[in-house]
């Protein structure tokens, strides 16, 4: 089994570097997109500081449902549009959040929560796809802070590369 290490020590992009080495030494071969979420999701709880949720939503109809995750227990039901999830798919794109309290609509899982950045998990595998979509977006990946402002540009940009590279690992079997 491949061994998480920790990203402390180092700079923001060699931390997300590290991290998308690990992903594809731990998913390379694995063909259950359930597997593949949950160690996705360990291999960021572990890497990643002041994280209180690291984990996915994926899309079920017109509705967002609860992945693989570390953290408390959450919202299992998330509409589209609703929240910071449902906004990241409807709009297609990323959404960092400082300050959750000023996010109008935030679904508040935990109260603990400050800052959030959620990511779009984009197929790239065109219109014949098996998996359900919904202008492309398979899920999203979420990660929440207690600390206000914890995510920056390039938390965003580290995992939409790793969402990029973890989508093909996703397709279940
Ligand atoms: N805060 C999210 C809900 C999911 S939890 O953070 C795990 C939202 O507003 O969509």
């Amino acid at each position: 089994m491949h061994v998480v290490k920790s990203a402390a020590g180092l700079s923001k992009a060699d931390a997300y570097r590290e991290m998308n080495s690990q992903r594809a030494a731990v998913l390379a071969g694995e063909s259950s997109g359930l597997a593949n979420a949950a160690n996705m999701a360990a291999i960021l709880w572990q890497s990643l500081h002041d994280l209180n949720w690291a984990g996915f939503y994926f899309l079920r109809g017109r509705e967002l449902v609860l992945g693989p995750f570390q953290g408390k227990p959450a919202c299992v039901r998330i509409p589209l549009g609703k929240g910071v999830c449902g906004t990241a798919v409807t709009e297609r794109r990323s959404v960092l959040v400082d300050d959750v309290r000023a996010f109008p609509g935030h679904i508040a899982c935990d109260t603990a929560s400050r800052s959030e950045l959620v990511v779009p998990l984009l197929s790239n595998t065109g219109p014949t796809e098996a998996v359900p979509t919904r202008a492309g977006v398979l899920g999203v990946l979420d990660l929440d802070s207690p600390l206000p402002g914890r995510f920056d540009p390039a938390d965003q940009a580290g995992c939409e590369a790793i969402a990029a590279m973890l989508i093909r690992h996703l397709t279940p079997s």
